[in-house]
């Protein structure tokens, strides 16, 4: 089992970050060495609750552990304000308290709210994480952002609240169905072109091991991609927690793909749209002169190569996207805000040392006239 150590301004301080391929037993045992709270609930949803949910609980009361397993319907569609209100009252009735820790096991979504939840229980609780997607794995467990959604948008309703571990078990996604797995790598993929050429270089070099779970090569190689991963995003998150400027270098892909998200009624998974983005924003920078025309072929072709989709929606205007991004909550000023890629590895520092450029509208307007046509 791999380890990384992330050090944080705010509480814990410090925690570890757990990667290896079948290391459920084990977790538990960290978890027996560490007792993270005299209670434990384990948060899960409907799905990973039936994989892995039920089990791990057993073996938890194996342990003599004190635990009770909460499992919430299964999809984005239940990471709201009810959810976790539910959640809350659930913990409440069966009594537990300000000594008690919280177990996030599952995808993005049980990460967000759980960790939410602990965020807020009796003023705030321990929680570990033990992603069980590519995203979660590669993304979201790190970096202490806990959110619900709203109505009015996504995540809008949240708090900054890391965890004391994580556990990275990368044999759990043996039974991710194949497009949840495979978008999730536009995570990593995007982690490598913003930071790292090195792990750019080893994804693509390994992509065929890393993609054919069955493959024989493929337990050394998906661990050593999240090892090298995490660390990339934990270095990042470590230089601007609160997202006061560089750690918004994350966003590369994500202002153009979050739109396209959401005005795809979310019938795109998070990683297939950031696949769109990256294309669309790695065209907006070569044509705005910042990266080579190589450098975008790199990316684009990546994207072709994993199948994933790279072109807007037919459906989706122009208009659509523009008025999408006026309304998203990044877009300061009015203007939305653009990471561009200076090259692989590498994004643009702007006048003052920002990490992002606002666009005027025309000028975004003709780009992705352009890119359509182009693409
Ligand atoms: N906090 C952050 O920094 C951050 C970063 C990126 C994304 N996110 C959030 O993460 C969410 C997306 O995460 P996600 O893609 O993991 O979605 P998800 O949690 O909905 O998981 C996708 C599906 O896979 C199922 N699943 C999970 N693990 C499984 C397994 N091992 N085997 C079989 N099925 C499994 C889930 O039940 C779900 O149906 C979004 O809400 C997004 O906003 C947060
Ligand atoms: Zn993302």
């Amino acid at each position: 089992m791999e380890k990384i150590n992330v050090h944080v301004k705010v509480r814990p301080g410090q925690y570890t970050i757990y990667i290896g391929h079948n290391i459920l037993d084990t977790v538990i045992n960290t978890i027996t060495e560490h007792m993270y709270g005299n209670r434990y609930a384990v948060i899960t949803d409907s799905i990973v609750e039936k994989f892995y949910g039920e089990n791990f609980v057993h073996k938890m009361e194996d342990h003599n552990l004190d635990v009770l397993l909460f499992a919430f319907p299964a999809g984005e569609l239940y990471k709201t304000r009810e959810t976790k209100q539910m959640l809350d009252d659930q913990l409440l009735s069966n009594r537990f308290g300000r000594d008690s820790a919280i177990i996030a096991l599952g995808g993005g979504v049980v990460g967000d709210v759980a960790g939410f939840v602990a965020a807020t229980f009796m003023r705030g609780i321990p929680y570990i994480q033990i992603p069980t997607t590519v995203i979660a794995q590669a993304d979201s467990s790190i970096g202490g952002k806990t959110a619900v959604d709203y109505p009015q948008g996504k995540n809008l309703i949240g708090a900054f609240h890391h965890p004391r571990s994580v556990f990275i078990d990368t044999k759990t996604l043996s039974t991710l169905d194949e497009r949840n797995y495979k978008s999730g790598f536009t995570e990593i993929i995007k982690h490598g072109l913003i930071r790292d050429k090195d792990l750019f270089t080893y994804f693509t070099k390994n992509r065929e091991y890393i993609m054919s779970r069955n493959h024989n090569k493929h337990a050394l190689t998906i661990t050593g991609l999240m090892k090298r991963n995490c660390g990339i995003k934990n270095e990042i998150v470590r230089e601007d927690e609160k997202e006061q400027n560089i750690r918004k270098i994350l966003n590369y892909g994500h202002t153009i793909g979050h739109a396209v998200e959401h005005l795809s009624g979310y019938r795109l998974l998070h990683g297939e749209a950031i696949a769109i983005g990256i294309v669309v924003e790695a065209f907006f920078s070569w044509k705005l002169g910042f990266c080579s025309y190589e450098d975008f072929k790199t990316q684009y072709e990546i994207i072709r190569k994993m199948d994933l989709p790279y072109r807007i929606p037919a459906e989706i205007t122009n208009n659509d996207i523009i008025q999408t991004m006026y309304s998203d909550k990044k877009a300061r000023e009015m203007k939305p805000e653009f990471v561009l890629l200076k090259q692989i590895g590498q994004t643009v520092i702007f006048e003052g040392g920002k990490t992002t450029t606002p666009l005027e509208e025309d000028t975004l307007t003709s780009l992705i006239e352009e890119f359509r046509k182009t693409i």
